[in-house]
C-alpha cells in the first residue's frame, strides 16, 4: 500500500524504533527492498533521489513502477515513496507525479529561505496528504552530487522548522553520507538530546545510515530517531557480490549471462542487508 509517512512515523516514534528510508535505484532494488518488508512485515520508505530519478527515467516511471509492483507482488506492508534531499522545484515536481512523501532540503539555504520554502512545500503537499521532511544543518559527505559539510544542527532552529507543521526533521547531528572516515568524532547526542527537548512529539531522521555502528544507532533511536536512510551500504554490497559472481566466471558458464542470473546475487545481497537493518531498527512486524 502506497501511503504517507506519516503514520507509519508517529507509530515508530510512540514505539521507539525507526522506519528505514532504503534509497534505490532501480528494478531490481525497489523489488528487493519491497519484498524484504513484505516479508519481515516491516513499514518501509522507498528514497528517490533527484539523480536517481532521472537515471530511472523520471518521477512518472518510478510512480508507475512502485505501484505495479506493489500491486503484482501482493505487498500489503505500508510503503512509502519519498523524494531524498529534493529541491525546490524537485520537490514540487514530485508532488504532482504522484509521490507519498517529500524531502524538502532547504538546509543550505539562510534560515529565513529554508523556513518559507519549506513551507510553501508543507502547504502544496499536505493538499494532497504527502508527508514532508525538512533539513536544518546539512548532512555531511557526498550524496549524488550534493556536497553537504555535516553540520551540527541548531536546535533552535530545529523548532522553527518544526513549527511549520513538517511531519519529520533531518537534523545534522555529525552524521555524513558514505561511509565514515577513520578519525570520525561520532554522533553529537547533546545536540539529538536538546533538538528532541524542543521539537516534542516530532519523528527526527537520521541520514547517513551506512557504517553508524549498532549502539549508535540504537542511542539515536531512545532519543527520538524514527526515520533511518540507507543508501550506500546496499550499493556497496551489490557491488561485491556482483564482483565475486563475474570473478567466479560464473556469466561464462552456460547461460550465465542472463541480467536475471548475472543480478540475482546483487538483489540477495541487498534483500541481506535490508533485513539486519529493519532488525536492528526494530521495525520488523511493526506493519
Ligand atoms: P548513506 O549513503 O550513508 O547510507 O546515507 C543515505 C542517506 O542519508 C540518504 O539520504
Amino acid at each position: 500500500m502506497l501511503v504517507s509517512a506519516k503514520e507509519m512515523l508517529t507509530k515508530a516514534k510512540e514505539g521507539k524504533y525507526a522506519v528505514g528510508q532504503f534509497n534505490i535505484n532501480n528494478l531490481e532494488w525497489t523489488k528487493a527492498v519491497l519484498i524484504t518488508a513484505q516479508e519481515n512485515n516491516s513499514p518501509v520508505i522507498l528514497g528517490v533521489s533527484e539523480g536517481a530519478g532521472k537515471y530511472m527515467g523520471g518521477y512518472d516511471t518510478i510512480v508507475g513502477m512502485v505501484k505495479g509492483m506493489i500491486k503484482d507482488l501482493k505487498i500489503t506492508v505500508p510503503v512509502a515513496l519519498h523524494l531524498d534531499h529534493g529541491s525546490y522545484d524537485g520537490a514540487k515536481k514530485v508532488i504532482e507525479a504522484g509521490f507519498s512523501s517529500v524531502m524538502f532540503d532547504g538546509s543550505h539555504y539562510p534560515i529565513d529561505e529554508n523556513i518559507e520554502k519549506t513551507k510553501e512545500i508543507v502547504s502544496l503537499a499536505h493538499a494532497k496528504g504527502i508527508s514532508v521532511e525538512a533539513e536544518v544543518g546539512s548532512i555531511g559527505g557526498e550524496e549524488d552530487g550534493v556536497v553537504g559539510k555535516g553540520e551540527v544542527a541548531d536546535p533552535k532552529e530545529c523548532k522553527l522548522i518544526a513549527n511549520l507543521g513538517v511531519d519529520m526533521l533531518a537534523a545534522g547531528i555529525g552524521n555524513i553520507h558514505g561511509k565514515y572516515p577513520e578519525n570520525w568524532a561520532g554522533l553529537a547526542f547533546d545536540a539529538l538530546e536538546e533538538i528532541q527537548k524542543l521539537t516534542g512529539t516530532l519523528p527526527l531522521v537520521l541520514h547517513g545510515g551506512t557504517g553508524i555502528p549498532e549502539e549508535m544507532v540504537k542511542k539515536s533511536i531512545s532519543l527520538g530517531v524514527s526515520k533511518i536512510n540507507v543508501n550506500t551500504e546496499c550499493q556497496v554490497v551489490f557491488a561485491a557480490a556482483t564482483r565475486k559472481y563475474i570473478e567466479e566466471g560464473k556469466d561464462l558458464k552456460g547461460k550465465g549471462f542472463d541480467p536475471r542470473k548475472l543480478l540475482a546475487p546483487g538483489f540477495e545481497a541487498i534483500k541481506q542487508t535490508v533485513k539486519e537493518k529493519m532488525e536492528l531498527f526494530g521495525s520488523v512486524n511493526k506493519a
